[in-house]
């Protein structure tokens, strides 16, 4: 039975922050979708450790500084002939099916993307064709996350359209070859309602192995990225690298950065948070290797901290979602008018005229 979406029509007078809009999607998604949405890994520690290790970390004010209208043009790339200047050092993250929160899903968030002049990621799991989405496509960029299908044609097949479609780079996730384990999600019965699917990658043959070994058995490798390297023309951007070890690997396979993720804990609970993790990364690969961050960003000082710590740019996961479905596409617009405002209000108190300012010196204790 298709469900009915309840999305208001305007912008909630009580919604001051981010996480007001998870009070709102809380009431208005079926109880399961939540579950998905909002689940994380079996007990949901390392989703809890993402908000804490950043309400541990303590900025330092500097007064009486200046600053007018903080810069926040971000660039990314910087190395690299894929140059890309962001308006904003914050993108909305690859989030699968947005047709669980909006009839629209994926379009409705490019048009607030759009109109907000902020950069998007595309899930593989789209709910909406990539060719529709990306005629949402305004001045902000639009990259393409791909998970890598069984079969090589297939992926080479979904990378060709994405290139056809103007996606400007290819964000491949590494940390989920297996979905996680969410308890919750499994207790509540999810399962995608029949008029809500990937429909970018329907003509695919779809993974039959339910083994733990049949599924590694057919999980991609480095080697896999060096051949999808050699295949595109796109930059390639690794996304849910938690350690430096493996952020030395990418960087020496030539990809044009990495995105710092847990997956917003929602794979292999208790692991580290990305933003305990960036500031090793960052001294280990340099200053111009272009590094993201995701897990837990909720407020524009969350925002700050990652850049502080060595993040070029982070990404928003679940905030798109409770927004989209608590108002639809004026909903994430909004939520993202929300971090800009923070982020400018951070900076400014900080004394940041623009991001290169922000830095360690900016944190008390780091
Ligand atoms: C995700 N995420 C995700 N990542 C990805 O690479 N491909 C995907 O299809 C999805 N799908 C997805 C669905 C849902 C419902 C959620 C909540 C998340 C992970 C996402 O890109 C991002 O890494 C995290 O959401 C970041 O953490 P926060 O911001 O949700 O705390
Ligand atoms: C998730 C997968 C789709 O986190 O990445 O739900």
């Amino acid at each position: 039975m298709p469900h009915t979406y309840n999305i208001l029509n305007h912008i909630p007078a009580d919604v001051a922050c981010l996480d007001d809009y998870s009070r709102y999607a809380r009431e208005h998604l079926p109880d399961s979708f939540w579950h998905y949405i909002n689940g994380a890994g079996a007990d949901g520690i390392s989703k809890q450790r993402n908000r804490q290790c950043f309400a541990d970390i303590v900025l330092k004010p500097l007064v009486l500084s200046g600053v007018q209208l903080p810069d926040t043009t971000c660039s990314l790339f910087s190395q690299q002939p894929f140059k890309e200047h962001h308006s904003q050092p914050f993108m909305l993250a690859p989030v699968a099916y947005q047709k669980l929160c909006h009839p629209d899903g994926e379009i409705a968030t490019a048009q607030a993307a759009s109109a907000q002049d902020v950069a998007m990621v595309l899930s593989t799991l789209s709910s909406q064709p990539l060719k529709d989405v990306a005629a949402f496509k305004g001045a902000a960029a639009q990259w393409f996350q791909l998970y890598i299908q069984v079969e090589p044609s297939a992926t080479f097949d979904l990378i060709k359209k994405a290139e056809l479609a103007g996606y400007s780079a290819l964000v491949i996730t590494v940390d989920a070859l297996i979905n996680g384990l969410r308890n919750a999600e499994q207790r509540s019965g999810f399962c995608l309602p029949e008029h809500i699917s990937a429909i970018n990658i329907a003509d695919y043959q779809q993974p039959t192995a339910q083994s733990l070994a049949q599924c590694l058995a057919q999980a991609p490798s480095w080697q896999t990225i060096k051949e999808i390297k050699a295949q595109t023309k796109l930059p390639i951007i690794l996304k849910g690298i938690l350690s430096v070890a493996d952020a030395l690997k990418a960087q020496q396979l030539g990809v044009a950065g990495i995105v710092v993720s847990n997956h917003g804990g929602r794979v292999l609970d208790t692991v580290a948070s990305p933003i305990e993790q960036i500031a090793a990364i960052r001294h280990a690969v340099g200053d111009d290797f272009t590094l993201l961050l995701d897990s837990g960003i909720r407020r524009g000082s969350d925002i700050f901290k990652a850049l502080a710590l060595g993040a070029n740019s982070v990404l928003i996961g679940r905030p798109l979602m409770y927004s989209l479905a608590s108002a639809g596409p004026l909903g994430v617009a909004h939520m993202i008018r929300i971090l800009k405002d923070e982020l400018a209000f951070t900076m400014a108190m900080c004394g940041c005229n623009n991001l290169a300012e922000i830095t360690q010196d900016c944190l008390q204790n780091k």
